[in-house]
């Protein structure tokens, strides 16, 4: 039987909610990976010390052991640098969401007024807190990341110190951006790595497949594979998994976000070893975050198999993307 171990996967995008959601989904995750970022898009947001703290409590209560790292995060306000030097210690990076621009961002930014971020992006390149953001603007939905572009290069420009990761990309554009800048980064999902809008909305209407950035063209996702299975070292895997009830996805109305946590890692090896780069996946889901956030995981080993795979119609409330679906490859062992 053909087996394929990573050591110390990580998912650096990652929701995992508040209450059973958390409950249901956290377990999920801290099973196959060392560690994630944990995104701060809660009801109200987690922008205080505080909130950064207990709700790290509350991710921690809810894995069944110790084995699991939450790299927290805060949510991008204009901070002030004596406020910024009081949670350092506690968070990985800083999330930027466009004011109402995706589930749960209404508090984000609504002007790309430089000047007025300056003393929070100048004190946190000084401190070495990463940006992470959401590179959308309110534009055309298929346009969004591209449109943003300018502002990366704003914020790579005037920011020449600060670690700028652009999150869950979706375009060529996006793409041909990352080396142009010294300071950008990028992470990946899987489902952006196997979708193009087709498998969305080109024949019946996939609500499990819907998102924020909506999947782009087929010449989008040939970019994203290109760059995701070198394993390009400014490149990481973020699953981006999204969970949202069944009853908010299955509606008029559906919830932005995919569910993949408990099948990444699955899906990734099927990928990966379509194209014949098995020796990548290492590098691009775990030893490249290692690099560009300068962490240390956790030990974890965990071994595929390549036997097929049915993936669950639900996890609690929640539908997984491919429910009821085969994947190529199996996780045999976690240690
Ligand atoms: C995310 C969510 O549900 O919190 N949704 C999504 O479509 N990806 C928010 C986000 O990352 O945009
Ligand atoms: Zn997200």
């Amino acid at each position: 039987m053909k087996t394929h171990t990573l050591l110390m996967p990580l998912d650096m995008h990652l929701h995992l909610r508040d209450g059973v959601m958390l409950e249901t989904v956290a377990p999920l995750t801290a099973y196959s990976f060392s560690g994630a970022i944990i995104m701060p898009n809660l009801v109200p947001p987690v922008d205080t010390l505080e909130a950064v703290k207990s709700y790290k409590q509350r991710v921690m209560a809810a894995v069944p052991n110790d084995y699991f790292e939450p790299y927290m995060t805060l949510f991008y306000k204009n901070y002030d640098k004596a406020f910024l030097e009081s949670v350092v210690d506690e968070i990985t990076s800083i999330k930027l969401y466009p004011a109402g621009i995706t589930t749960n961002s209404e508090g984000g930014v609504s002007s790309f007024d430089i000047e007025e971020m300056r003393p929070t992006l100048e004190a946190m390149s000084e401190l070495n807190i990463p940006l992470s953001v959401h590179g959308e603007t309110d534009g055309f939905v298929m346009d969004r990341e591209a449109e943003f572009m300018s502002i990366y290069e704003l914020l790579a420009k005037n920011f020449p110190n600060l670690k700028i990761i652009m999150e869950h990309i979706t375009t060529k554009a996006a793409v041909d951006m990352l080396d142009k800048y010294d300071n950008l980064y990028a992470t990946i999902t899987v489902h952006h790595l196997l979708l193009t809008l087709d498998d969305v909305i080109g024949g019946m209407m996939m609500p499990h497949h819907f998102c924020k950035p909506i999947a782009k063209r087929p010449e989008d996702l040939d970019a994203l594979l290109s760059i995701a299975l070198e394993a390009h070292p400014k490149v990481m895997f973020g699953s981006d998994s999204a969970p949202h009830p069944q009853h908010k996805k299955e509606t008029s109305g559906c919830a932005a976000g995919v569910f993949t946590a408990p099948i990444a890692l699955q899906l990734l090896c099927e990928i990966f070893e379509q194209y014949d780069k098995l020796d990548n996946l290492q590098a691009f889901v775990s030893d490249n975050a290692q690099s560009i956030y300068g962490i240390c995981p956790e030990f974890k080993e965990v071994t595929l198999e390549k036997r097929t795979f049915v993936v669950p119609q639900n996890y609690g409330s929640v539908v997984p993307m491919y429910a009821g679906q085969a994947i190529a490859w199996a996780i045999e062992s976690v240690d």
